[in-house]
């Protein structure tokens, strides 16, 4: 799978990385002075199973600080990890980072449990993975709290911030609301907190994404036309001119409604990646590309993701293909290795989150919960029902449903995936950004950004520098 590949690295463009220290990392006295190679990979023990008493076996994971700023009694700042993120990066170059400059705070990130470098078990087998739940990683994270802690030894006062990226951001602020007096305060970019196992609203969205004002849907109309074509070639069973449009590597079996649903479902999601990576800017070139070739917009957008996007190699559509990437348990493989199957495994679960279409939906064709099942189904090897997964996610809703204090949502007004954020708040804040999609916010502030993204990094510095202020003599 070209395609996806190329996604992740245009998402994860590494920057030059610092080199850490396997040390144990100091804690500087007030006033001392800002340095710029303190960083430092360090080790703390969590146990495998946090639920069962009889069972107190602990695993090393690994986790990484920058501690450049830090002197005692500063903030504590946890990045927490969103899926298909491995790196170091926000811990390194970010808005948070910037800020701790000058709360004297220390940044310090992790490899959630199964993904990256911490694995607690020796494979992914669907046994192991059963280790692999949202309650699970928050002990995990509570464990870290507990332990930086103790290892800056003022344990009680300590303010301590957590913040992430989609599903990170989900966690952080969970895991605020599960230990309340460990962590001070949550802040989530995009994360999702309106859990259902399946929706519409991914695809749909689309739309006002692809709508930069009600005179203006000539790019909505395209792209509708594109599948209303492509669903007009699988109904004659014309799979020539759909496989060289795509430039699929193998020809599309149009009587297998998997197969269909495969093609459709990763065209969908070549474009919501691009969107969430470039922002308005990216709806712009997707716009200008639809019009390439004028009276043909499936050709055009074809060849937006073969050459524009994709990087001119074969398109696998197969859904055998994506079942085969994603079904081996061994660490090390490529499923594994970018944690998708991990990904897999907890939508199959606990989390859903499924995106949907049918043909009622404003670009036509068919992607049901039954596909999404049958991928559970084929890459787990057991069968994946309904109703428990339909449970499963309310349970994880209801649980942590309710508003609390000192926690910060931001959403991205042309994200598709938005409406699975918090967009209004009651105890915390949360803050929409215009043209943005998914946690543009994340970056340094910068005199060039557009005016809602630098207004909402204002406020989010406003925020972030208040609940770290240490607590003073009177208020405790
Ligand atoms: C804990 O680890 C030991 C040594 O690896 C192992 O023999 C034992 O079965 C484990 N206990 C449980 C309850 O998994
Ligand atoms: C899509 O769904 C409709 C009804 O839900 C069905 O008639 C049609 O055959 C399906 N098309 C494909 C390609 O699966
Ligand atoms: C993985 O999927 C491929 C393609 O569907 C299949 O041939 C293979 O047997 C599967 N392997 C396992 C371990 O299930
Ligand atoms: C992240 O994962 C990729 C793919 O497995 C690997 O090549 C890379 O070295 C990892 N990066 C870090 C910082 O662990």
């Amino acid at each position: 799978m070209k395609l996806l590949i190329l996604l992740l690295s245009i998402a994860f463009v590494a920057s030059q990385s610092p080199v850490y220290r396997r040390e144990e990392w100091k804690i500087r006295e007030k006033n001392a002075e800002i340095l710029d190679n303190q960083f430092y990979e360090g080790i703390f023990q969590t146990r495998i199973d946090h639920f069962k008493p009889l069972n107190q076996n602990v695993t090393d994971f690994i986790y990484h600080v920058n501690a450049n700023f830090f002197v005692h009694l500063g903030p504590l700042y946890i990045y927490i990890k969103d899926f298909r993120d491995n790196s170091t990066r926000f811990i390194e170059d970010s808005l948070l980072v910037d800020i701790a400059k000058d709360t004297r705070a220390a940044l310090m990130t992790f490899d959630m449990r199964f993904f990256g470098v911490n694995r607690p078990t020796s494979d992914t087998s669907l046994e192991n993975l059963e280790l692999l739940t949202v309650e699970q990683t928050l002990a995990d994270i509570a464990t870290f709290v507990r332990f930086i802690r103790e290892y800056v030894a003022n344990y009680e006062y300590s303010r301590v911030i957590l913040w992430g990226s989609g599903y990170g951001g989900s966690l952080a602020v969970w895991a605020k609301k599960r230990y309340p007096n460990l962590i001070t305060a949550a802040y989530a970019s995009s994360g999702a907190f309106v859990l259902s196992t399946y929706s519409f609203l991914p695809f749909d969205l689309l739309e006002y994404t692809l709508t930069p004002n009600l005179e203006d849907r000539d790019c909505r109309n395209r792209l509708q036309q594109a599948y209303q074509t492509l669903q007009d070639l699988i109904d004659e069973g014309n799979n020539e001119l759909i496989s060289s449009r795509f430039n699929l590597c193998e020809p599309l079996d149009t009587t297998d409604p998997h197969e269909i649903a495969s093609l459709y479902e990763l065209s969908v999601r070549a474009l919501t990646n691009y969107v969430e990576t470039y922002h308005s800017v990216g709806v712009r070139n997707f716009c200008l590309n639809m019009r390439a070739i004028l009276a043909d917009p499936l050709h055009s957008f074809a060849r937006w993701i073969v050459h524009e996007y994709g990087d001119g190699s074969c398109f696998d559509h197969r859904f055998s293909a994506l079942v085969d990437r994603h079904n081996d348990t061994e660490w090390g493989s490529y499923g594994t290795n970018t944690g998708q199957r991990q990904q897999y495994y907890l939508q199959c679960t606990q989390l859903g989150g499924f995106a949907v279409a049918d043909r009622y939906t404003w670009i036509p064709q068919n992607v049901s919960l039954g596909h999404h099942l049958r991928k559970c189904n084929e890459i787990f090897g057991r069968e994946f029902d309904e109703a428990t997964l339909n449970s499963a996610v309310r349970t994880l809703h209801t649980e942590f449903e309710h508003s609390i204090e000192d926690t910060l949502y931001t959403n991205g007004n042309i994200d598709p995936s938005r409406f699975f954020g918090r967009l209004y708040e009651d105890k915390g804040i949360s803050i929409n950004i215009d043209y943005h999609s998914k946690s543009s916010d994340l970056g340094s502030l910068h005199l060039n950004d557009p005016y809602p993204l630098y207004e909402a990094k204002r406020q989010i510095d406003g925020l972030v520098r208040e609940w770290s202020i240490f607590p003073t003599a009177e208020s405790n």
